[in-house]
Parts: structure tokens; sequence; C-alpha cells
């Protein structure tokens, strides 16, 4: 299985690479070969990356290639997963963000149309991670839009995480907690679904002053608590998240789990947009939108609100790549 991983320099692909070389994502039987991208400037911090995976003396892993060339990173490719992304700087607006990090998933999505095998899996980590998987579907022209995914697991597991701790349970015993829509500050992190092992979630858990002033804004809000508290962005839990969405992506889970995927009208969303939604994943690779959990009326705004930033959002990006065509 030949794997690449761009941005493989980066903090995320720090903690990801282990987790890929021992067999934690893709089976401890699967052999995988990596192919690491990133840009020119970070070709020596990817050479001394590529030492410590040699280092690790993974039985698994049976090569490792290092490149700064699209055009090669996706040759054979059966796995990518898109880290790379442009980061915001101070003072930038996040339309210029989304214009910057287009003509990335752009170049990508081509140089994957030419050269990836056409069975290829491809998780988009880098963010507006969304739009820059609507982008690359775009491109990636002759590739199947049900092989093409993004990352709002991270946002699920902080869900349900948080909630284990409330009850003080384990995560595992928590069920159906979602987060619909972008990943980003409007993403709408859903309570109205999620049951125990003992039965449904507690009143007090749904209980709507709670859910607005306390549950929604920490979940919406934890990327950046991490960030204050760091100075740098989650890594290690995003890693973890990548691990868990393509594990049970290729390996089959009975959990419903958050994937972002390109919408097929489910739920009223727009065919094309990539919204994150409820995903049952039988395996090899394959995933169904679970179409019937009810938003109730004190979800429905909030689904309004992402769903907007998400159509706005791919409205700038095509209108950049597309100048003279309209949606
Ligand atoms: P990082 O800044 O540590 O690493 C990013 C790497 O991408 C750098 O090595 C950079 O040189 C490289 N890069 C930039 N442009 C590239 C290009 N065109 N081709 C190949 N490589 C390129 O960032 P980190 O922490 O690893 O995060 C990566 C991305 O993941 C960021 O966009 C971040 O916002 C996003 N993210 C998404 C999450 C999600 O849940 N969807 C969660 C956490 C982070």
């Amino acid at each position: 299985m030949r794997v690449t991983v761009t941005g493989a320099a980066g903090q995320i692909a720090y903690c990801l690479l282990p987790l890929l070389a021992r067999g934690d994502v893709f089976g401890y039987e699967q052999p995988i070969e990596l192919v690491l991208l990133d840009i020119e400037q970070a070709q020596t911090s990817l050479q001394g990356v590529a030492m410590e995976l040699e280092d690790g003396a993974y039985p698994l892993l049976t090569a490792i290639h290092c490149t700064s060339d699209v055009n090669k990173a996706f040759v054979e490719a059966d796995v990518a997963i898109l880290l790379g992304a442009f980061p915001r700087k101070l003072g930038m607006e996040r339309r210029d963000l989304l214009v910057k990090n287009a003509a990335i998933f752009k170049e990508q999505g081509e140089a994957i149309r030419k050269h990836a095998k056409e069975h290829i899996r491809i998780l988009v980590v880098g963010n507006p991670a969304n739009t820059n998987a609507a982008v690359l579907a775009q491109y990636a022209s002759n590739i199947d839009k049900k092989q093409i995914t993004a990352l709002s697991r991270l946002d699920q597991n902080r869900a349900t995480s948080f909630v284990a701790k409330k009850l003080k349970i384990s995560p595992e015993e928590v069920k159906n907690v979602f987060v619909w829509g972008n990943h980003s500050n409007t993403q709408y992190p859903d309570l109205f679904n999620g049951v125990t092992n003992r039965g449904p979630l507690p009143d007090w858990l749904r209980d709507e002053k709670f859910l607005r002033d306390e549950f929604i804004p920490v979940i919406q809000e934890r990327g950046a608590a991490v960030i204050k508290a760091r100075k740098l962005s989650s890594a290690m839990s995003a890693a973890n998240a990548v691990k868990d969405h393509l594990r049970d992506w290729f390996l089959g889970t009975q959990d419903i789990v958050n994937m972002v995927v390109c919408s097929d009208g489910s739920y009223g969303i727009k065919k094309g947009i990539f919204f994150s939604f409820p995903c049952y994943c039988p395996g090899n690779g394959t995933f169904e939108i679970v179409p019937h959990f009810p938003w109730s009326s004190f979800g429905e705004p909030w689904i309004e609100r992402t769903k907007k930033e998400l159509y706005e959002e791919w409205e700038q990006a095509f209108t950049a790549l597309f100048p003279k065509s309209s949606l």
C-alpha cells in the first residue's frame, strides 16, 4: 500500500507517521510504503523525519520517499493524507486563506488525476478542510467523490470526550454524539441523538442553556483553547483523529462516525458541498451517510449558520478558480 502524506514535515505528521508505520491505521498485517511531500524549504527537516522513521525499525514500513515535487508524490498512490496547507498569517482575511489553499488543492487534485491509482482514497486535513476537499474533487475529476473525505473526527472525539467526562464514564460508552457542517467555529456539536450504554443522555445534558453557554462554545472553540495553552495548534489529537477516521473507513466499525463527505443531497445540503455528516463505515474504504438523525428545533438555526458559511466558502473558492463561470 502506497501512502502519500503531504505537509509531512509538519507537527501533525510528526505524530501521525509512527501510527501509520506501526500498523495502527491500516492493520498490523499491511505493509506500507510512505511518500512524504513537503515544500522545498522544508526538505532538510523532512530528511530528519525520514531518518527517525528508519530508526524506528518498523517491520511493516517497506520504503520511505521524500519529495517536494507534487507530480512525483502521488504516483501510484493508494491513499493520500493531505495535511499540508497554507497557514493563516496575522491580518490575513479568511477569503485570502481560501484562495491560497484553493490553488494548492487544485494542483494536488490535478496531480492525483494524472498519477494516482483510480481506487485511491483521500483524506483532507489541511484547513479550510471542507472547501479544500471540494476544490480537490473538482480537479481529481476521474476519482469518485465517495473516495474523497475530510476530517471532522477530531471534533466528534472532542464532543464525545466532553460528555464522557461529565458523566464520569469511558468515551467508549458514549455513542451518536455528532458534529455537523464545517470544520470551523460554526460547526454544530449536537447532543440530541447521543446515547450511552445505559440509555439516552440525561436531560440536563440537553438543557438549552447548558448547550448554548457551555457545551457548544467549548467544542467550537476547543482548537483555539489548545493554541492558547500550547502556543501551537492541536497535533497529537489531530493525528489520533486521522488514525480513527482512516481505520474505520478501511477496516469498518459498528459505530456511526463523523466524516466530511460530498453531499448527495442528504439532509437538504446542496449536492457537491463537503459537509460533516454521521456516516456508517462497513469497511474497504466505503461509507454511507446515515440519513435519519433528527436535528430538533434547537439544532435548526445552528445548522443554517454552518451551512451558510460553507456555501459562501465554496462560492468564494469557485469564483477565484473559475472567474468567468457562475455556480
Ligand atoms: P504545520 O504548520 O506544523 O505543518 C504544515 C506543513 O505543511 C508544513 O511542513 C508546510 O511546509 C507544509 N506545506 C505547506 N504548503 C504545502 C504544500 N503546498 N504542499 C506540501 N506541503 C505543504 O501544521 P500542522 O499542525 O501539521 O497542521 C496541518 C494542517 O491541518 C493545518 O492546515 C491545520 O490547520 C489543519 N488541521 C486540521 C484539523 C482538522 O480537524 N481538520 C485539526 C488540526 C489541524
